[in-house]
């Protein structure tokens, strides 16, 4: 079954708003019908830019998707400097990333934390990107396979099966973060079936068949192609190279390459 691949670009701690409407001006001036028809298309800025990339999508009818980095469990509540998922359902946020590495290494967020915002993020219609991927150490240590199988598991607890359709998951091995060391496309690919049999032990068969599975890890115009020929990966969730409006523009243009 062909799943629809899905090219996001998480912009982490860059551009502010008025930086991000050029950004993506400059994205949609490179793209046409062929690459929204081919993939799904999304971008992931700041917080305080989410507003004015939704009054841009929606003014100009951009065919982007938007999504956030990040957001709390909790519908409200006293939480100082957090942000709740009721608020970027009502922004029109499509995705949320939840347990990025930089979240789960920089931040401290444990597995329960992210399936928490997992489940939350479903709970207001919109779409979790859990994030998995071993450290160097770790893959050092050979440990690479159980901390995705951690990952997968405890980040989807809970989690029902008929909401497949709405859930992603992204492998991306820490040491290929900001680093230009890429996982070679057949490791990535191997990985990402990993990835995938630990989703159908979480939520069967079916809901694997149908979770997109992304790669992420110094994803760039000159390695996208091959990485997307992989049966396993459906899709990239790309770092630097989104903060470049060719570089990014390029990747949505993969199957041109
Ligand atoms: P880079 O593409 O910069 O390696 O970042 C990957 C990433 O962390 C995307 O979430």
């Amino acid at each position: 079954m062909a799943r629809r691949p899905l090219l996001a670009g998480n912009w982490k701690m860059h551009k502010d708003h008025l930086e991000a409407i050029q950004l993506v001006q400059q994205v949609v001036y490179h793209l046409d019908e062929q690459d929204y028809d081919r993939s799904e298309i999304v971008v992931i800025p700041p917080f305080t830019a989410l507003r004015s990339i939704q009054t841009l999508i929606d003014g100009d009818r951009l065919q982007i998707g938007l999504g956030a980095q990040n957001c709390h469990y909790e519908d409200a509540g006293a939480f100082t400097g957090e942000v709740s998922p009721a608020m970027l359902a009502k922004l029109a946020v499509r995705y949320v990333v939840c347990g990025h590495s930089e979240r789960r290494h920089v931040f401290g967020e444990d597995d329960e934390t992210v399936n928490r915002k997992v489940r939350a993020v479903l709970a207001h219609g919109m779409r979790p990107i859990l994030c998995v991927g071993e450290t160097d150490d770790e893959r050092e240590q050979g440990l690479a396979r159980d901390v995705v199988a951690r990952h997968v598991q405890l980040g989807l607890d809970g989690v029902a099966g008929d909401r497949m359709d709405d859930i992603v998951v992204a492998y991306e091995p820490v040491w290929a973060i900001g680093t230009g060391k890429t996982a070679t496309p057949s490791d990535a690919n191997e990985m990402c079936g990993f990835t995938r049999d630990q989703i159908a032990k979480a939520l069967g068969s079916d809901a694997a068949e149908v979770i997109r599975v992304q790669y992420g890890g110094s994803v760039k115009p000159g390695n996208v192609a091959e990485l997307m020929r992989q049966t396993e990966i459906d899709g990239a969730l790309v770092g630097g190279a989104s903060l470049r409006a060719d570089d990014f523009a390029a990747i949505c243009r993969y199957h041109r390459l």
